[in-house]
């Protein structure tokens, strides 16, 4: 009988980022910071390797399209990490669609939101988080992925 020898792989982690996130670099750099979004991706590829995960990173201006996108996770993804941009503040869908996961989520947010306009204040999203991390920057995205990591082995 032929022997099973493979191992069960982790699904990849989801990084999703919302509207205006692929002008990062460029956009109000003074608070969002130098880095690019291909660089992030770039970080956060190498990182997840470093605790043998793979990532599916992707950047939408449109709500609906990161509905699908988190419907995609919730099947294929072992967690998600969202910087949901400005529809944290606004969109219920995406809550909604955060709290129909069964996998970890972690909200990034490059600037501290509780730093800013009072209307940064409030974010949906973070009411289906499992946690949260803002103000560190693109670093921020580095953690978010050893949090994952350190989540995903505990539950193992
Ligand atoms: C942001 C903060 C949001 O308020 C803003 O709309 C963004 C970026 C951040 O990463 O700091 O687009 O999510």
């Amino acid at each position: 009988m032929a022997k099973k020898t493979s191992k069960s792989k982790t699904l990849p982690i989801y990084i999703l980022n919302g509207p205006n996130l692929n002008l990062l670099g460029h956009r109000e750099p003074e608070v969002y910071g130098y880095t690019t979004l291909a660089e992030i991706e770039k970080m956060c590829a190498a990182q997840a390797a470093g605790h043998g995960l793979s990532i599916i990173f992707h950047q939408s201006n449109h709500e609906g399209e990161i509905v699908d996108q988190l419907q995609e996770a919730r099947t294929s993804g072992s967690a998600v990490i969202i910087n949901p941009a400005g529809y944290g503040h606004t969109s219920i869908a995406i809550l909604d669609t955060i709290q129909a996961l069964k996998i970890p989520v972690i909200e990034v947010h490059l600037s501290n939101l509780h730093k800013r306009e009072s209307y940064r204040h409030l974010s949906y999203v973070s009411k289906g988080a499992t946690g949260i991390i803002m103000g560190l920057g693109a670093q921020g995205y580095l953690r978010a992925v050893d949090a994952v990591a350190q989540i995903l082995k505990v539950s193992k």
